[in-house]
Formats: C-alpha cells, sequence, structure tokens
C-alpha cells in the first residue's frame, strides 16, 4: 500500500543498478518528494535518511530480502560517498538496534583519542583551551570506528542473504562512476571550502582546479575511495585498520601534524553494548548508553517529563517544562559522563524514575531556574567548577535500525588521507579540552570526559527505538551536537503527548537548551505565544536555526509511516 507516492525518479547510475540486481519483488515505491518530507507509508520497509541515493540503496536491500540490518550496512557505506560532509568511512557512530523476536543491542564505533593523546593535548601555552587545536588541527582526528562498527553490526546481525562486499558493492560504484554534486552536499561545500582547501588531497575531490567548490551538477568522482572500498568488501575491516589502507592514513595525520599510528588502527575495535533502556507512558526507551550521553539525558528528561500530564496542560507551559528538563538533563551530562570503560558513569542512578522525581520536585512552573542554580546531581553535588548525519530503518520481519554517525563538523577536519579519499573526523573536540570550558557546541564537560589516550570522546548522538508491547513503534534520532538529544527529546513527545502524526512531530519548530549557556534556543518559526510563556517565566529566548535532521519512522496501522527531516535538502523516505 502507497499513500504518498511521488513519480519514480531513480537517480542510480547504471553500474548502481547493476550492483543492486537481481530485481526487488513487484512492490510499489513510496517516496517522499526529497526534502519536503510529508508523511510516506509503506507496506514492508522503510529507511528515512538524510540523502536519497543512499536511501534508495537501503530500501533496495530492503525490497530484495535483506533486514534493517543489512540496508543500514548498505546505506552507511553509500553514504560515505553520497553525503561526505557526515556520512563517513573517517567517522564514527551508533547503532541502535532492534532485534524481531526480541533482543535490544547495539554497536558503539565511536572514535577512540589516539595513544598519545592527553589531558595538555589540547591546551596553548598558558594551559587554556586552544579550539585551533581540538577543532582545526589534524590533533583532534580519532581514530575512525565506521569500517568496523558497520563490519560488526553485519556480522553478528546481517540476514546472511548478503555478503559485506554486497552491501558495498553499491557504494563503489558511485564512488568510481560518480555522482552528480546534488542539494546539500551543493550548499555546504561553499561553507567548508576553506578548511578542505587547505590539503590538496581533499581540494583535489571537493574543489575545481580554480579552487572553487564543486556545484551542484558537477561531477563527484572519489577514486581513490573507490579503491579503499574495494579493498573492505574483497579482505574485510582489516583491509582498512592494517596494510597499505592504514599506513596511507597514519601517514597523512602525521604529515600534516597529528598523531595517529598504525598501531592505533591496528588496535580500535567496535564494541557492543548493552542500550540503555527507560519508559515513558507505556513505551520502552531503546537508546544508547556512554560514551554516548544521548541515551542517558534522554531518559533523564522523559522521566521527568512523565510526571506532568503534557497532553492536557497549556502548551507554553508544556514547553517550558521541557526546557527546565533539558537544564537539569544537561547539567548531569556534563559532569557525570564519559567514557565508561574509562571512567565510571552512574548511568543507573541518571536513569532512575525516582531520580527523575527528586529533579521534578526542583522544578517551579512558573519560574525558570537560573542555570548556576542547578547543580549536577539534583543538588546531591556540589559542581566545582557541525556535522553528523541520522538514518531509520524498519523492515518486514520486526527488526529495527536507528543509526547516527559523524565526522564532527561538516567534512570532519577537512583532511583526506592522500591516496584513500578518507576524510578524516575533528572528533576529539568533544572532549572537554580542559575542564568547564565549552565545545563547539557549547556543551560543557568535567574530569570524566578529559582527554585520554584510547578514550572515546563522549557524545550526543542519541539513535533511538521506541517499543510498544515489545514492538518497534517509533525509530528516531538526529545530528546536531549537543542539539541532538533535545531534538530526539521532542519528537517523542511530539508524537506520544502532542499526538502528531510523523510528519508534523518531526517538522515542528523546536527549542534547544543545554543548561548553559543559559538561554533558550528557538527556531524562528516557533510560535509567540510559546515563546512568550517562556519569556513570562524568566526564560532568555533567542531565536537560532539549529542544524538537527530527525529522519524518523513510525509504526502505524496503516504501515511504516516515514519522514525525512525538511531541515535537510535532500533527506528522503524511501520504502516500498
Ligand atoms: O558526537 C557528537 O555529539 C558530535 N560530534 C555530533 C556532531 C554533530 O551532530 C554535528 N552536526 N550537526
Amino acid at each position: 500500500m502507497v499513500r504518498l507516492h511521488s513519480p519514480l525518479a531513480v537517480s542510480l547510475s547504471a553500474a548502481v543498478a547493476l550492483a543492486l540486481a537481481p530485481a526487488a519483488p513487484n512492490a510499489a515505491r513510496a517516496e517522499s518528494a526529497p526534502g519536503r518530507g510529508p508523511t510516506v507509508i509503506a507496506e514492508h520497509g522503510m529507511v528515512v535518511a538524510q540523502e536519497a541515493i543512499a536511501a534508495r540503496i537501503g530500501a533496495d536491500i530492503l525490497r530484495r530480502g535483506g533486514n534493517a540490518i543489512d540496508a543500514a550496512v548498505a546505506t552507511g557505506f553509500a553514504m560515505a560517498v553520497t553525503y561526505p560532509r557526515a556520512g563517513n568511512l573517517g567517522g564514527g557512530g551508533f547503532m541502535v538496534i532492534h532485534r524481531a523476536g526480541g533482543g535490544d543491542t547495539t554497536i558503539d564505533y565511536r572514535e577512540t583519542a589516539p595513544a598519545a593523546i592527553n589531558a595538555q593535548s589540547f591546551l596553548d601555552a598558558e594551559g587554556n583551551a586552544d579550539p585551533q587545536k581540538s577543532r582545526e588541527s589534524p590533533l583532534a582526528i580519532g581514530v575512525p570506528g565506521t569500517v568496523a562498527g558497520l563490519a560488526l553490526a553485519e556480522a553478528k546481525y546481517g540476514s546472511g542473504k548478503f555478503s559485506l562486499a554486497d552491501l558495498i558493492a553499491p557504494a563503489i560504484a558511485l564512488a568510481r562512476d560518480g555522482i552528480a554534486v546534488a542539494d546539500d552536499t551543493a550548499d555546504s561545500l561553499p561553507i567548508d571550502r576553506p578548511r578542505l582547501a587547505r590539503w590538496p588531497a581533499s581540494a583535489a575531490i571537493f574543489l575545481k582546479t580554480d579552487g572553487s567548490p564543486l556545484a551542484e551538477g558537477d561531477r563527484l568522482v572519489q577514486t581513490d575511495l573507490a579503491d579503499t572500498l574495494a579493498a573492505i568488501a574483497k579482505d574485510g575491516p582489516q583491509a582498512f585498520y592494517a596494510g597499505p589502507v592504514a599506513q596511507k592514513l597514519a601517514a597523512a595525520v602525521q604529515a600534516a601534524g597529528g598523531v595517529m599510528t598504525v598501531d592505533d588502527l591496528k588496535n580500535y575495535r567496535a564494541i557492543e553494548r548493552a542500550p540503555v533502556r527507560g519508559s515513558y507512558r507505556g513505551y520502552d526507551i531503546v537508546s544508547m548508553a556512554p560514551p554516548s550521553s544521548g541515551g542517558v539525558a534522554l531518559i533523564e528528561m522523559l522521566n521527568i517529563l512523565e510526571g506532568y500530564d503534557l497532553a492536557r496542560a497549556d502548551a507554553g507551559e508544556a514547553l517550558f517544562l521541557m526546557t527546565e528538563a533539558m537544564k537539569r538533563a544537561y547539567a548531569d551530562r556534563a559532569w557525570f559522563l564519559g567514557d565508561p570503560d574509562i571512567v565510571h558513569v552512574p548511568v543507573e542512578q541518571l536513569i532512575a524514575k525516582r531520580y527523575g522525581a527528586q529533579w521534578r520536585a526542583t522544578i517551579d512552573p512558573l519560574h525558570a531556574t537560573p542555570a548556576d542554580e542547578i547543580r549536577p546531581g539534583a543538588g546531591m553535588i556540589a559542581a566545582e567548577g557541525r556535522n553528523t548525519t541520522h538514518f531509520s530503518i524498519s523492515d518486514q520481519f520486526g527488526n529495527a535500525v536507528a543509526n547516527t554517525y559523524t565526522l564532527n563538523f561538516s567534512y570532519g577536519v577537512g583532511l583526506v588521507a592522500a591516496g584513500t579519499g578518507v576524510l578524516l573526523n575533528n572528533e576529539l573536540d568533544d572532549f572537554a579540552a580542559k575542564a568547564n570550558t565549552p565545545n563547539a557546541y557549547g556543551l560543557l564537560g568535567f574530569a570524566a570526559n578529559a582527554p585520554g589516550p584510547g578514550k572515546r570522546p563522549l557524545s550526543s548522538m542519541t539513535p533511538t527505538i521506541l517499543l510498544r508491547d515489545g514492538k518497534p513503534y517509533l525509530v528516531t534520532g538526529s545530528p546536531g551536537g549537543g542539539r541532538i538529544i533535545n531534538a530526539v527529546l521532542q519528537v517523542i513527545v511530539n508524537v506520544i503527548d502532542r499526538g502528531l502524526d510523523i510528519a508534523g512531530a518531526v517538522s515542528a519548530p523546536r527549542v534547544y537548551e543545554q543548561w548553559k549557556p543559559d538561554q533558550v534556543f528557538a527556531e524562528p518559526e516557533l510560535a509567540g505565544d510559546l515563546i512568550a510563556a517562556l519569556e513570562a517565566r524568566g526564560d532568555k529566548v533567542v531565536a537560532q536555526r539549529q542544524p538537527t535532521s530527525a529522519n524518523s519512522i513510525l509504526v502505524t496501522p496503516a504501515g511504516f509511516a516515514g519522514a525525512a527531516d525538511p531541515r535537510t535538502r535532500g533527506a528522503l523516505a524511501a520504502g516500498y
């Protein structure tokens, strides 16, 4: 059944079409108009991603009988080619998996700090945080996790119908044949041109000979990346973490002044972790555990909010209560959260219902609590002190995948390792370079998130699956740095408390509050009476557009309802 069916405009090259053969069962294709995202309903399976070609590749894997994990791996490799500002081989991320018949799990493929990184690495001579080092220099490059993570997901939870090589094949063809630069890449390349122009290997791919960026319709050909992908297809992830590719990656980083070595690459491991679990008004929440802060902060906020009848509250009051919950969870995020393999993170305490109630007792429904009066730990502890991409997938078997991965900034640090086609991240800015000093997203951190060798920097990525009676109900997540957790919270509240359909829940204007700075950032489209409700209670509201993109799926009686976030030009819900 297809509710909304835009005319078929398949933009796959002939080689990709070949790679995807044999043809899928005879099911109608359901797609949103790219970037405009009304709800799209599909009967059998759905991929909602920030880039259309990759979304269609994932949907075709589903049509051919693949499961959601197969589709996620194919989409993830494809986006490394088709969405270079955030899709990646040179970054990392998190995948939350719901398996039909039970068993939720997550793959942590977050980057790690090279062995030579320590608590002083991102300070200047005076001991102050040096953003240049943690954001713009190759010192910021974490050991990439994506190849290990996608390969681990496929090996453990793929359907077995496809080899890793089958799932990488479309990406290889797209990299080798080239794609026409479209929408979001055309929008972002001019902005990041100066950062890419610093490195000849990056310029050779993304800029023209006169130094101007590739523009809409120009061909983006990535031959070295095709070779790297082909090596992974042939020999598995070790082709990336050892041998010639690893040597080129380490050599390029070191030549540019960074510290990543072949040993760092050899020692990288993706880790399967238990998800964090919570509940909200009868729905089970399955989300990402540390080293992402997303799941813990999301469940904390939902626990606080569960004590209020948001569905019946005045809309302004409901929004205010949400921003108060955000402040408190983000204060805890800053203080307590870090890499759980290196620091103790009190996850169970933070996600307990009674802890939410403790926080709730500190909220005055008529007055905003100033950020400085919010002490992490609900008052029990005296505190001392740009770009990512998300896709959601559901399959006919009852599996679901929420995957968020990133290079941190758009195009990461801007460095393509010569001879590999791999753009490298600047993820290490997600550490607190110095205690109580904001990172690029204005997020504070303390000792728990200090830089250290082999450590994973704290993330805000929040790939999340809500279950009803043990079955996927909502699959969601978003890019947006520190705003991610806020965005995911609002999609959930919009669906469960406000009863919006998925397109409405995804596109509704959002607010973002992260404890400090002591401000509520509101998208410019937010209704004036809602802003007035916050201001009347003492909040400082700042209008600001935010790069979130909550590409989500709601499972409805009519089928899989997908919504591509209209905040990203080119996002697509592709189902069948
Ligand atoms: O892991 C994190 O939280 C960040 N590195 C994510 C960066 C991001 O979402 C940028 N996108 N707009």
